[in-house]
């Protein structure tokens, strides 16, 4: 064979492999992602930190999501400014189209190794169930246009997912973050995630949180919808300042306790288990409850759980469980277990079809526990070792929730009446 030859047949064989390699890209990358945001395998590489282009983004909503919302991302520079565009039409990035435009505070990450940028831009008087297309700029490096929609403030039907524990498996963490996409394609009225804590394996570690917060950019849908999420805080993120330097402070600084209203008639209770139950946060647990009886629906998120399906209880059992029968709560959701769990009603210590279910406990991403089913609350409810999402009906009549795996099977239902108080 000549020497001309085998370089024919190498340079073929060259480009059947790139082909493959641009194909399995093709298939793999997220559409609407450029040629540059993969790895050669094909492996989402996410936004490059480079100056002061906006990478990382993220959206999160706080009290009031029909009106506020805080739009962040990171930069690898210094911004001199920062900000964000944004109208109730799409705008193409054309920045001089856009009819409002608002600064964002701009700090560095708590981290001594590492050196990025974080940039809130907080929205105040949006209009609720409005589609609101934006786009971020730090010193003239723009990102692309996204968008996302607020929450109702009437009585509208929608849909929320809730999830937990999103650490340490990176490849099941992206497998999930792409499960979310898919729902949030097929599905309009999804409007959120309320995140129940572990984002990440080091929460006092900004690479853990850059690697979480690439992997967060897979839940952009193909036309650009970005998925708001409700954070509550988990033990891995334990006191440290990082998790308020990303998602903007919420609740009070050193609480990260809240209440969000979504729509007239759903009201949802972020609580952190990371610090003191009693005290302060069981004094804004029951004055919440109290001072909103007549909301339909209401339900709790919070990291470390009351009726664990692995380990064993935390305080939230001796200090919230009382004011969730008291008032009674429709459903608290739950994390930290690594597994798929619904408990049967509870009131009082013992099985009650009028007490309060618990629904969880974290698979968003982490290798997933051994559930210990022969707990006598598990009689009635369910238990499965297989990464999940919940998914999370609002209506007049049902409030239903829905345990989905990574594969998008449904292995869970359970529906909610209306429940006097
Ligand atoms: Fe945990």
């Amino acid at each position: 064979m000549s020497k001309l030859n085998s370089q024919r047949i190498a340079l073929v064989a060259m480009s059947v492999v790139v082909g493959f390699a641009v194909l399995i890209g093709a298939l793999v990358a997220p559409e609407g992602l450029s040629a540059g945001d993969r790895n050669p395998d094909g492996s989402y590489a996410g936004t490059k930190l480079k100056g002061t282009t906006p990478a990382q983004w993220r959206l999160s909503w706080h009290e009031d999501p029909a009106h506020e919302a805080t739009i962040s991302w990171t930069t690898a520079a210094n911004p001199e400014s920062s900000t964000l565009f944004y109208d109730t039409q799409p705008r193409g990035g054309e920045l001089a189209k856009y009819a409002q435009h608002v600064s964002a505070t701009s700090g560095r990450y708590s981290d001594d190794e590492w050196k990025l940028w974080y940039n809130h831009a907080e929205l105040a008087e949006l209009k609720p169930s409005t589609t609101y297309w934006f786009v971020m700029v730090s010193d003239g490096a723009s990102s692309r246009e996204f968008h996302f929609v607020t929450a109702p403030d009437g009585d509208t039907d929608f849909k929320l997912l809730y999830g937990g524990d999103s650490r340490s498996d990176r490849d099941s963490r992206r497998i999930m973050n792409r499960r979310m996409r898919t729902l949030l394609e097929e599905d309009a009225e999804i409007l959120a995630l309320a995140h129940g804590g572990d984002y990440v394996g080091e929460g006092d570690e900004l690479e853990d949180w850059v690697e979480w917060m690439t992997d967060h950019e897979l839940t952009v849908t193909k036309d650009g919808r970005m998925l708001p999420v409700i954070p509550a805080r988990g033990n891995h993120e334990a006191s440290g300042p990082i998790y308020d330097e990303i998602w903007n402070t919420p609740g009070k600084k050193d609480g990260n306790f809240y209440a969000s209203k979504i729509g007239s008639e759903f009201l949802l209770i972020t609580l952190n288990t990371n610090i003191s139950a009693g005290g302060n946060q069981a004094d804004f647990l029951e004055t919440t409850l109290k001072d909103n009886t007549k909301i339909r629906w209401q339900v709790a998120n919070y990291h470390r759980p009351a009726y664990p399906a692995v380990k064993s209880p935390g305080s939230a059992l001796e200090h919230w469980v009382p004011l969730f029968e008291k008032y009674n709560l429709d459903i608290a959701f739950e994390s930290d277990g690594h597994t798929l769990k619904r408990t049967c009603g509870i009131r009082d210590g013992k099985p009650d079809k009028t007490g309060v279910v618990y629904i969880g406990e974290g698979g968003l991403g982490v290798k997933q526990r051994t559930p210990k089913d022969d707990r006598w609350y598990f009689k009635g409810g369910v238990t499965a070792s297989t990464l999940h999402v919940q998914k999370i009906a609002v209506t007049k009549e049902t409030l239903t929730v829905e345990s989905i795996t990574d594969e998008g099977e449904v292995y869970d239902t359970y529906t909610a009446k209306v429940r006097k108080r």
